[in-house]
Parts: structure tokens; sequence; C-alpha cells
């Protein structure tokens, strides 16, 4: 089978005939079941892992991509990969407890787009953040994968939504799903009324989602595309009383996995009746894996952008 295959960091993402994936036995007992992938979603994270960027980067040559959908048998599914990667290709095995239905309507594109994005908002929104109707919900790199699933559940749980984003292209994405407001980075300085700040660039982006807290607001640290965390000083914290909140799917999945996949039925239950939905910004052939990463690390992508096999 074809798959796009990353041999060496700052690498190109070649496309190669690879074995097919084994399916027969799984190292951990899990049951596992084989994909025929129709999309294959693009996480940020790839692109730092490509780029050697990323702080646990898997041993190489590897297959990224750890969400995928397509169909087992005739089942249309989306589903996370194997912790190993391997979305990347026209083949994938994946743990059962990891496949979900997919709803009737949605594309496989949508499909592909959804479980990292919603659920990296979600658990931390109902399980940390506590959002309530009225609350002022801050979202940074708004218009992205992550941030317009955020923008979407923020709404969903009756906040009011800033939307901070890098372009008036990015802004008008981000009106669209219901930001009330849109900021440039800069502009996050002139707040001072946030409840909850929900951050996916880091760095002195997230200091200033800090400082825009009002009393007994949260920042919600999720990545760093923009940048390391500066270091966060817990006197501050006391003396404004705010607080800090750092939020891992991929390692909430290895310690929660019932948390997570009672919480990804629920969000796909919303889906289902129309409340959220994933947006897909662009869809590159696995042959064009390269530019499709290259689009994201230039930061001119809006939504998921998903590779089609
Ligand atoms: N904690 C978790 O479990 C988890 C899960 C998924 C993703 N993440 C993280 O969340 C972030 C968003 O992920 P995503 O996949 O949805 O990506 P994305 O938001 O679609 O793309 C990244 C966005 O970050 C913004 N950005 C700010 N500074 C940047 C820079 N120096 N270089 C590139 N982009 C920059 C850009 O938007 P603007 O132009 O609008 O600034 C860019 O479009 C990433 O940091 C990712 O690693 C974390």
């Amino acid at each position: 089978m074809k798959a796009a295959v990353l041999h060496e960091v700052g690498g190109p993402l070649s496309l190669e005939d690879v074995a097919e994936p084994d399916v027969s036995q799984s190292e951990d007992c899990q049951r596992l079941s084989l994909v025929e992938v129709r999309a294959a979603g693009i996480n940020f994270a790839d692109v730092l892992i490509r780029l050697g960027h990323y702080p646990q980067p898997p041993p190489l040559p590897t297959i990224l991509g750890n969400e995928v959908a397509g169909d087992v048998g005739g089942r249309r599914v989306l589903a996370f990969v194997r912790t190993t990667g391997g979305g990347y290709a026209e083949r994938v095995a994946v743990d059962d407890e990891w496949v979900f239905d997919l709803p009737q309507e949605a594309s496989y594109a949508e499909g592909a787009s959804f479980l990292t994005t919603f659920l990296t908002a979600w658990l931390p929104f109902i399980r940390q953040a506590h959002i309530r109707p009225g609350s002022h919900v801050l979202v940074t790199a708004a218009a992205g994968g992550v941030g317009t699933a955020a923008i979407q559940l923020a709404r969903h749980l009756g906040a009011r939504v800033t939307a901070a984003a890098g372009s008036e292209e990015k802004h008008a994405l981000a009106r669209e799903l219901g930001a009330e407001a849109t900021i440039s980075y800069d502009e996050i300085g002139e707040l001072d009324d946030v409840d909850v700040a929900f951050d996916p660039v880091g760095g002195p982006v997230f200091a200033a989602c800090l400082k825009a807290l009002r009393p007994l607001g949260v920042a919600i640290g999720i990545g760093f595309a923009g940048g390391a965390w500066e270091p966060v000083d817990p006197a501050r914290l006391v003396g404004r009383n705010v607080g800090v909140q750092g939020f891992y799917l991929g390692r909430l999945m290895g310690f929660e996995p019932r948390l997570v996949q009672e919480q990804a039925r629920e969000l796909i239950a919303l889906w289902r009746r129309g409340s959220i939905r994933p947006v897909v910004g662009a869809e590159f052939a696995l042959a064009e894996a390269q530019a499709a990463h290259e689009l994201i690390a230039s930061r001119r992508s809006t939504g998921k952008v998903v590779l089609v096999p």
C-alpha cells in the first residue's frame, strides 16, 4: 500500500510502497481493526515532529497521522490511530475502543477533522474551566483546527467569545462560527474581563492571556505554536485570584481512556444534532502531504487540513 513516510527530521514526506499494517495481534491485547483510510487529519504536532520541534518524537522512519476517517467492513468510522501513528496511508490499524461511528451526513474529511480538535476544547471546558452561560471566553489561534472547535463549543455552553487570530480572513471565519468580537494578538493586552482564556499559541500570547483574566478567571495552555511558554509566578496568580490549567489530550487518552471515549461519543451526538460541525480548511492528496504541512507551518491554513489517499 502507499504511505507518506518521514525518514529524517526536516525531510520530505515521501510517497512510498510500505508493508500492510498487521492487525493479527496487539501488544497490549486490544482488538484491532483495519481502516480503509478515506481521509487523514494533520495535527500541528505532526508538523512539529517533522521539523524536529516536538518534545517526544517517534523513532524514524515513521508514518505520521493519529486520526483518520474511513471504512471498516461496511461501517463508516472516525478513529484515533494507535500511538505509533500511521494515518498518512491507504490503510491503518486502529484499536477497536478508539473507533466511532461517523454521522450519516458527514464527509470523511470532516470525520478526520473532528476528534482531536473538539476533544481538546471540550474536556478542559467542562472539566477544568467550568464555563457557564454568559462567561467571557477568549480563544486564540481561533481560526485553526482546535480554535474553530473551541469557538463552537464555548458558544454551545452559552459563553460570549472573543477570538484572536492572525488575519482578517481568519477573523471573518471566527465571526461566522459565533465569535462576538475579533481582535489581533496585540489587542489581548487591552482585555481585563476574560473568564476563560483558551490558548493554543503559547509564548508571549499565553502571558497576555493571563493578564487579561478577571478575578477567578483561568487560562488554559493547550499548545506552543507561537513559541515556548514563559515561566509563571504562583505569587502573581494568588495575588490576582487567577489560575492556570494545562491540557494534553494524548496523555489523558492513556490515563483516562473511558472518560475520553465517553466524551467523544457525547461530542459526536452534538454533531449529529447539528450543534457543532468540524471546519475542513483544505484537502490534499497523500502524495502532496509535504505541501499540506507547509501550508500549516506558513500560518495560512484555516480549520483542519486533511490528506485524502
Ligand atoms: N494539548 C493538546 O492536547 C493539543 C491537541 C491538539 C493540538 N494542540 C496544539 O494546539 C495548537 C493548534 O493545533 P491545530 O492542529 O489546531 O493547529 P492550527 O491552529 O490549525 O494551526 C496553528 C495556528 O497557530 C497560530 N500560530 C501562532 N503563532 C504561530 C507560529 N509562530 N507558527 C505557526 N502558527 C502559529 C496560527 O494561527 P494565527 O495565524 O491565527 O495566529 C496557526 O494557524 C498547536 O499548538 C497544537 O500543537 C494541543
